[in-house]
């Protein structure tokens, strides 16, 4: 941590008294954090005004929009309603500094893949975490591509430093399941001459997929291939309207399912099946979870969830399943600490580099409440208990971790000190207040 971070960041310490509260109402959660940077990134290179509503206001999301206002694109912000005057796929502009993606990760990728395609110079940086994060994956496809790419530590890290322009199509097989990565070579793609294709070894969000088709790009796929032509320009500006992210409902929907007499319902979520592996997960450890309300709006899936009080029960969680869960193994591993039996989750390699290494993260904080966990390379073997005891921990700068032990934290005996709880504000500024409003 540099100096000025010491001095300036207001790190906060969250109280959480626990015991099993009654946890009762209803919320919907803030916009989907995944669309949002999308609707930002194609709203600018569309043409024209795109109008958005249920916009995330949070940290990562600003990011991306500090980003397009550095490349030239006027956009308003009015709590969860976004204009956006786009520019057309050739209307950026060379920014006049080092554009900051801050603690997020879509930013500095999607951000790379457009940059990529561009004929100006530009460079790219984070905070500390971002920068610790792996970038590789996508400078060698998009290099691959074209683009000229320099980065720290041999191209691999932040700050990135891009020449772009005269791209070429490729065909790619990703080798890891990384919805970022494919959404980088997409953007990059409809700038490059030809068809390229992209091959996942197993599906990941497709938002990028539905909103380039929404904004009239022609995009082919079947389950593992997606290929487009390019060059191709999106249509004019659209209206979108986002879900509530499924992200953030989950650290809701586990601290019903976990506490006694309880019941939340969560208004308005994105249902996209890519994201709903943890309602499969939750539902088959015997979480009460019902959709309610199902229809879509602006090419995704919405529903309203409600999640009672349960009966859990462990499962092995590997597979295909996990890049449909990524972001909620940490809030899936606190529902395991209250199940009966041994849960498994392997395969999950890629939590190690998520905002930070979750599997050591959420092994080393859950112990401190006393839970039962062992480390594996790729995932945690968790053994349930009736009760977990409220401790001081810390959310590792992580904003998933802090809610997770939150959520772990109402369920377990007394009072526990959640450290650098702040982070919560670059996906859920409000997180901790909803949270104590539901407490009856
Ligand atoms: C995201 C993709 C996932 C996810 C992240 C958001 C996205 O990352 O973990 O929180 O918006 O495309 P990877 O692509 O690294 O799996």
């Amino acid at each position: 941590m540099n100096l000025e971070m010491v001095i300036f960041s207001p790190v906060s310490t969250e109280s959480i008294h626990g015991g099993g509260a009654k946890l009762r109402g209803e919320l919907t959660p803030p916009g989907d954090k995944s669309i949002s940077h999308r609707a930002i990134i194609l709203g600018s290179i569309a043409e024209g005004l795109t109008t958005v509503t249920g916009f995330l206001p949070a940290g990562d999301t600003l990011s991306s929009a500090d980003a397009m206002m550095m490349l030239g694109i006027p956009i308003k912000i009015d709590e969860d309603t976004l204009k956006i005057r786009g520019k057309g796929t050739y209307g950026l502009v060379e920014p006049e500094n080092t554009i900051d993606a801050g603690n997020s990760g879509t930013t500095a990728r999607l951000l790379t893949g457009i940059l990529s395609a561009q004929n100006f110079f530009s460079s790219i940086t984070g905070d500390q975490y971002l920068r610790a994060r792996p970038m590789e994956r996508v400078v060698i496809p998009l290099s691959l591509m074209g683009a000229r790419i320099w980065g720290r530590d041999n191209g691999k890290k932040l700050p990135l430093a891009i020449l772009g322009g005269n791209l070429k199509a490729i065909s790619y097989t990703l080798p890891v399941a990384s919805a970022q990565v494919k959404s980088a070579i997409l953007l990059a793609a409809l700038y490059a001459e030809g068809e390229t294709e992209i091959i996942e070894p197993e599906p990941t969000r497709d938002h990028t997929e539905r909103m380039l088709s929404y904004f009239g790009v022609r995009i082919e796929k079947d389950d593992s291939r997606i290929k487009v032509r390019g060059p191709q320009k999106l249509e004019s500006g659209r209206t979108l309207s986002i879900p509530a992210d499924i992200s953030s409902a989950s650290f809701f929907i586990v601290a019903s399912l976990i506490n006694p007499n309880s019941e939340i319902l969560i208004k308005r979520v994105g249902l996209n099946p890519s994201r709903t592996g943890v309602l499969e997960i939750l539902k088959e450890m015997g979480g009460d979870i019902k959709i309610l309300n199902k229809r879509e709006e602006s090419g995704e899936d919405i529903g309203d969830i409600l999640a009672k009080s349960s009966k859990l029960k462990a499962v092995e969680i590997a597979g295909r399943i996990i890049p449909k869960t990524i972001d909620e193994l940490p809030i899936i591993a606190v529902a395991a600490c209250y199940a009966e039996g041994e849960t498994v989750i392997k395969d999950a390699k890629e939590l190690r580099v998520k905002e930070t290494d979750r599997i050591k993260a959420v092994s080393i904080e859950l112990r401190k409440f006393g839970a039962e966990i062992d480390e594996l390379d790729d995932g945690m073997i968790i053994r349930g208990r009736e009760t977990l005891k409220g401790t001081e921990c810390s959310s590792w700068g992580d904003h998933r971790i802090a809610m997770a032990l939150a959520v772990a934290a109402t369920r377990a005996k007394g009072r526990t000190e959640i450290k650098d709880a702040e982070c919560v504000s670059v996906s859920f500024p409000r997180f901790f207040n909803i949270l104590k409003t539901l407490r009856t």
